[in-house]
């Protein structure tokens, strides 16, 4: 697949390269040095190549959105038209001084978003994981069991989409529903930054959720 990662920074930039390694063309875009993008592709191998958010977007068969809420404006003005588009978002609608949900229990961040980019194929996904934890549960991937990935949205062929990369990315995708259970999802990712920030055991911390008859 074609992936923009729309937003270079800790969850951006780590989710890039391990979409590369698995394999897809990765462009990466937005951040405030276009060195930093273009050594960021350098690591992260043949497969990826720095731009534009414009640029990244163009081609894309799906775009990563991993900006703070803050920068959301800004970037979907700079990545042009995205109706039609796959959009995966881990940005989590967090206030300014990044303390609290700024939109919670009544609405969630990606459906927000589907109010500003009408059209696109919105995704949640990957906001309930700290960025310490990606590399080590992408190193990890070929061990039996697998943690879980909870993700939503309305958009089935979308969700597909999220799903190969949840899967290729090391994690095991769990369809939590329609965007609106953005609502529920996002406060549980405030309990795993809690635990992985707040907690004694470090920030490399995924969950799994397990069923037992
Ligand atoms: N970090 C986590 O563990 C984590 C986990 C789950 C969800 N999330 C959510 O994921 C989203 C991204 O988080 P993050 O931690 O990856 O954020 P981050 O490290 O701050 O990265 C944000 C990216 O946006 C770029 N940027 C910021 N202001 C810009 C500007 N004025 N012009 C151009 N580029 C600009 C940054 O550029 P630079 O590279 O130059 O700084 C960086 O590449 C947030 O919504 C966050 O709530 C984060």
């Amino acid at each position: 697949m074609r992936i923009g990662i729309l937003g270079s920074g800790l969850m951006g930039a780590k989710l890039g390269t391990i979409f590369a390694r698995a394999g897809h063309d990765v462009t990466f875009s937005y951040a405030r040095s276009e060195e930093k993008l273009k050594r960021l592709a350098r690591k992260a191998g043949r497969k990826a190549r720095a731009g534009t958010p414009r640029e990244a977007a163009r081609d894309a068969d799906a775009v990563l959105l991993a900006v703070p809420w803050l920068r959301i404006d800004d970037v979907l003005a700079q990545a042009g038209d995205l109706s039609g588009k796959v959009v995966i978002t881990c940005s989590m609608p967090m206030n300014d001084d990044d303390t609290e949900l700024a939109v919670a229990h009544i609405s969630s961040g990606p459906e927000e978003l589907t109010k500003r980019i009408p059209g696109a194929r919105v995704v949640a996904a990957f906001g309930t994981v700290p960025s310490e934890v990606l590399f080590p549960v992408y190193a990890a991937r070929r061990k039996a069991s697998r943690p879980s990935l909870a993700y939503c949205g309305d958009d089935r062929k979308a969700k597909n989409v999220a799903v190969k990369l949840i899967r290729d990315a090391g994690f095991d995708p769990v369809d939590a529903g329609p965007l609106r259970i953005a609502r529920y999802i996002e406060p549980f990712a405030m309990l795993i930054a809690q635990l992985a920030y707040e907690g004694k055991g470090g920030p490399q911390l995924a969950y799994r959720f397990e069923r037992f008859r």
